[in-house]
């Protein structure tokens, strides 16, 4: 597909809905389907570094994903925290600096640290973002912000409240893509996303593919974006 715009400056998030009905329809566990959905999220993190995106936020585990099975969950949280530790070169050598919301409390003590370390190790990385979703609420989110900025006996205003999310550097995020054709937000971004621009796509995630995020940001660039005022 031609690429004709430049999206640098560009903060995307990604809903990667779908994983476990494409393993169910190739007759797998669901799990085989979240292995295959981490290949997808590799390959477009990568061409996200390409096109000069500034952000890339995907939502790898929210909240409400500890109601699934013990299983699925077990499985999830070791396929995260292996990703994080075999992937630091990967990372390294495309520049990209790692980093992870969401309420880190929760999290077994593995990851915290394969987290931390890939945090520190790409942070002075100036290319692409990519900020990992992991036991993250939007709800979440925004109460430790207030509890935070509370703590810090500052007054509750829109901007104390966005000083004090997980990453304000996506305070404001463009876009939002959803694949496996369901159109809602489930508590991703949702301070975040106040203007973003939804896009929804019937594509299962194991199976987008770069051509994909491309018809995405074509989409978008078609959008006319007036943030409540009149253009
Ligand atoms: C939603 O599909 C997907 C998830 C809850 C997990 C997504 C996680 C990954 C792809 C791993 C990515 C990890 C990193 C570090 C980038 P679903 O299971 O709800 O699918 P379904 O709606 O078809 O059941």
């Amino acid at each position: 597909m031609e690429e004709v715009n430049n999206y640098s400056g560009l903060k995307i998030g990604i809903i990667m809905d779908g994983n476990g009905r494409w393993a169910v329809a190739r007759k797998q566990p669901r799990t085989f389907g979240h292995t295959r959905g981490l290949e997808a999220a590799k390959t477009t993190v990568k061409k996200a570094a390409e096109l000069g995106i500034s952000h890339i936020t995907l939502y790898a585990f929210s909240t409400e994903n500890w109601k699934r099975s013990e299983e699925e969950v077990g499985f999830l949280m070791k396929l995260i925290s292996k990703h994080l530790k075999k992937e630091m070169d990967f990372y390294k050598k495309n520049s990209i600096r790692v980093k992870v919301i969401g309420d880190k409390s929760r999290l077994p003590k593995e990851i915290i640290k394969e987290i931390e370390d890939v945090e520190t190790a790409t942070d002075h990385f100036t290319g692409l973002t990519v900020c990992l979703a992991i036991n993250y609420g939007g709800r979440d989110e925004i109460v430790r912000s207030i509890n935070k900025a509370l703590e810090n006996k500052q007054e509750i205003t829109e901007n104390t409240i966005s000083e004090h999310l997980d990453c304000p550097e996506i305070t404001e995020i463009d876009l939002i893509i959803r694949t496996a054709g369901e159109q809602r937000l489930s508590n991703f971004l949702l301070w975040e996303a106040a203007y973003s621009e939804y896009y929804y796509t019937d594509i299962l995630w194991p199976d987008f593919t770069e051509d994909n995020l491309l018809a995405a940001l074509k989409w978008y660039g078609s959008r006319n974006r007036k943030f409540g005022g009149v253009k």
